[in-house]
C-alpha cells in the first residue's frame, strides 16, 4: 500500500518538475530501500534530504564558452548568461552533521541552471574523484551493511565483510577530505553524460566544476572548526565578492567506461572548458529555499544525455523518494 502511495507520489514529483520519464516500479522500489537504508543510517529528519541533508543555497550565472558551443547544441552553451542556483552541501542525513566531520565528505555542489525558456537543466555533483561502487544496487547494499555493523557488532561485521569483496569503497572514499571552503573544492558528477552537437556528434563527457583555489585541512584540524564554519566562510565570503567555478567536461576516449562511475578516465584525457560559474549571492532564507529545491542528476536539456550509466536514473528515483518524504 505504501509502495503504490510512494510510486503516485514521486511519479507526480517527476511530471512537476519535468523529469525525463517516470521511474519504473522496480526503479521506484529500489529507491525506497535505498531512502530507508540512509534513513536508518542517519535517522529521520522531518524534512530534511535523506543524504546531503546539510547545506547552503546560493545564486547566480553562468557564462559559457564558445567550445562549450562546439560540442553541445544545449540552449545552456548558446551564448547568454544563464541564471543558476546552486545548493553547497556535506554528506550524510544528518542535518546537524559538523562541517569538518570526516563522515561530512564528500561535500557536494548540487547546480540548477533557469534556461531562457523557463526550463531547468540541473547538474549534481560531489567532491569524491570515483564512486565507491558500481550501481545503486551496490550502494543499498553498502548502506544496510554499515547500518547493521554498529559498534560491538559480531566480527567480521557485515560491513568488514562487504568492504572485503569491494575493495574500492575505501580507495574511492579516501579521494574527498575536508576543503578550507565549499569555494575551495573541486567537484565532479562523476556519472557519464553526452554531449550532441548541431551536427549531431556524441561525446561522452564526465562534468566537473573546479574553483580558483584547492585547498583542504589536515582531518585533525577539520575535526576542531567550528560546527557550521564551511557554511559561515561562504556567506562571509559571498559578502565580499562573487565565486567562480569553472565548469568543465572531461572528454571520453574510446573504450572508456560510461556505465562504471567507480572507474576513473585516465587524468591525461583532454579536458574542456565550459564556461564560468560565478555565485554571487547567499539566497536570502536558504533554509526555505532548499527545502523547495529539488535536483535531479537525469534532468538534463536537449544537448546533453545520460550516457548508458544506470546510475543516473536510479539516482532520479532516489532523489524523487527522498523529495516525495521530506516535502510532507
Ligand atoms: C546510487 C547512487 C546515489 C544515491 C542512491 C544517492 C542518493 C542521494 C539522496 C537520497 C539525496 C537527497 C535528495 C533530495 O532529497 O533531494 C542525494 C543528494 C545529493 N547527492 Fe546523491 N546519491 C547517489 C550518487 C551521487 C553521486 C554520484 C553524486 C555526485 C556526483 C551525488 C551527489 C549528491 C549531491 C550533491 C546531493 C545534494 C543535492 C541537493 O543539494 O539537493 N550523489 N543523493
Amino acid at each position: 500500500m505504501w509502495a503504490r502511495r510512494v510510486r503516485i507520489i514521486v511519479a507526480t514529483s517527476l511530471a512537476l518538475v519535468a523529469a525525463p520519464r517516470a521511474p519504473l516500479a522496480q526503479e521506484t522500489d529500489l529507491a525506497t530501500e535505498i531512502v530507508e537504508a540512509f534513513n536508518r543510517l542517519f535517522g529521520t529528519h522531518p524534512g530534511a534530504r535523506a543524504n546531503h541533508a546539510k547545506g547552503i543555497v546560493a545564486t547566480g550565472s553562468f557564462v559559457p564558452t564558445t567550445e562549450a558551443a562546439s560540442l553541445s547544441r544545449s540552449a545552456l552553451f548558446a551564448g547568454p548568461p544563464v541564471r543558476a542556483t546552486v545548493r553547497f552541501s556535506d554528506a550524510t542525513g544528518r542535518p546537524d552533521i559538523p562541517d569538518g566531520a570526516k563522515a561530512a565528505n564528500p561535500h557536494g555542489l548540487a547546480v540548477k541552471f533557469h534556461l531562457s525558456d523557463g526550463s531547468e537543466t540541473d547538474i549534481v555533483l560531489n567532491s569524491l574523484k570515483f564512486f565507491p561502487v558500481a550501481t545503486a544496487e551496490e550502494l543499498r547494499d553498502l548502506l544496510v551493511a554499515t547500518a547493521e555493523s554498529p559498534p560491538g557488532a559480531p566480527e567480521p561485521t557485515k560491513l568488514v565483510q562487504f568492504l572485503a569483496s569491494h575493495p574500492n569503497v575505501p580507495r574511492a572514499s579516501a579521494t574527498a577530505t575536508t576543503p578550507t571552503s565549499f569555494a575551495e573544492e573541486e567537484y565532479r558528477g562523476i556519472n557519464a553524460f553526452v554531449l550532441v552537437s548541431k551536427s549531431g556528434g556524441r561525446q561522452a563527457v564526465r562534468f566537473m566544476a573546479t574553483p580558483e583555489r584547492i585547498a583542504h585541512l589536515e582531518p585533525a584540524e577539520a575535526e576542531k572548526r567550528p560546527p557550521s564554519f564551511l557554511i559561515d566562510e561562504l556567506g562571509t565570503r559571498l559578502a565580499r565578492g562573487p565565486v567562480t567555478f569553472h565548469l568543465q567536461a572531461q572528454l571520453a576516449k574510446p573504450g572508456d567506461p560510461t556505465a562504471d562511475p567507480s572507474r576513473p578516465w585516465p587524468d591525461g584525457n583532454r579536458v574542456v572548458d565550459l564556461g564560468a560559474l560565478t555565485i554571487d549571492r547567499r539566497a536570502p532564507d536558504s533554509a526555505a529555499a532548499e527545502k523547495a529545491l529539488l535536483f535531479l542528476p537525469g534532468r538534463v536539456t536537449d544537448g546533453i544525455e545520460p550516457s548508458d550509466d544506470p546510475m543516473i536514473a536510479a539516482r532520479d528515483a532516489v532523489y524523487a523518494v527522498s523529495f516525495a518524504r521530506r516535502a510532507q
